[in-house]
């Protein structure tokens, strides 16, 4: 056989791993990372969430033990959710003054300012239907509930969020919560929307961390069918037009093409949630002797940057900081 004419070899630049990362062309850095934080109510709480191996949940009196942890792995965002004691119709607990991500937002401004404070803006863990938003009968009421989600948001901003995400899902709420922020001077907050954001059953283990499943019904009335690419896009532009500043694909690793879309058509940053069913199907097959979890979860890491995002929410965050450091991804 004579071979003189095969002049392409592209295992040349696969020969070691200097030459291999010198030709990489996705790069995962720290920076670019986003870690989910739980806080309740009450005192004196760090415990392990059951549905999330290897997560924690605390009070805000205990919320140093869990930013001590990420700020020493090198993660500097992190994205708040609330869980309430009191929860009501109108998921007051979301708006008050002294509500419990309020609490924790003012806790980590004062003893953390090196982190970057992003929260979740929504109704579902302080609503006792937990639903996304108030209703009407047995439906979410679409404008009742934009007020209370802008009236959230600017909370959490004036308690010391540095960014809002909100993730309810009802229509204009980026608009809403822009017009709010601007009216009381935080013009310069950004909004980061999840304006990609599917009904999924890759949610269920948030909802048992975060209590926050509906007591009724589901939520295909406003968060987004499965089915669905071009509607994707249509919701990505409605919030660029809104004043989104950075748009989020969620969940992550069954919409990768979703990513890729969104990624090409808008000049905004783009960030992908890799949320709670995708961590805890690595950490279950993981644990079962499956797989290799750092192998798996750098993979998986990895494709949603090589898919387009520039941003990653994962609860592998301080691990994945870990291994980038480790070199075995990045
Ligand atoms: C609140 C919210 C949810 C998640 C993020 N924000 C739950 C939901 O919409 O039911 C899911 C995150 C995850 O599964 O990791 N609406």
């Amino acid at each position: 056989m004579d071979f003189s004419q095969m002049l392409e070899r592209p295992r040349r630049l696969r020969g070691n791993p200097l030459i291999r990362s010198m030709v990489r062309e996705t790069r995962v850095s720290k920076s670019s990372l986003i870690y989910p934080v739980f806080v309740r109510d009450g005192k004196n709480i760090l415990e392990p969430i059951p549905s999330l191996d290897g997560q924690m949940r605390c009070s805000v009196d205990r919320l140093g033990d869990i930013l001590e942890d990420v700020a020493k792995a090198g993660v500097k965002n992190v994205m708040l959710f609330g869980i309430p004691d009191h929860k009501d119709e109108v998921g007051s607990q979301a708006y008050a003054e002294d509500g419990v991500v309020q609490r924790a937002l003012r806790f980590a401004k004062e003893h953390y300012p090196e982190l970057y404070l992003i929260t979740d803006v929504c109704m579902c863990e302080y609503t006792s239907h937990g639903h996304c938003g108030v209703l009407c009968g047995h439906e979410v009421d679409n404008d009742k509930t934009l007020p209370l989600i802008a009236k959230t948001a600017l909370s959490h901003v004036q308690a010391g969020a540095d960014m809002v995400a909100p993730s309810d899902m009802m229509d204009g709420r980026v608009l809403a919560i822009r017009q709010e922020l601007d009216k009381n001077g935080f013009t310069s907050t950004p909004i980061m929307s999840y304006a990609v954001k599917y009904s999924s059953a890759f949610y269920g283990p948030f909802r048992e961390a975060a209590g926050s499943a509906p007591s009724f019904g589901d939520r295909k009335g406003y968060q987004m069918d499965f089915h669905n690419r071009k509607e994707a896009l249509k919701e990505a532009a409605l919030d660029v037009r809104e004043g989104a500043d950075i748009l989020m694909v969620k969940p992550a690793m069954s919409y990768l093409d979703i990513v890729r879309e969104v990624a090409d058509n808008f000049d905004l940053p783009v960030a992908a949630y890799s949320v709670s069913g995708e961590y805890a199907m690595i950490k279950a097959a993981a644990k079962a002797g499956l797989i290799d979890e750092a192998a798996v979860a750098c993979e998986a890491a990895a494709s949603v940057f090589r898919a387009g995002a520039g941003i990653l929410l994962t609860y592998y965050a301080k691990e994945l900081a870990k291994w980038i450091d480790e070199g075995r991804i990045g």
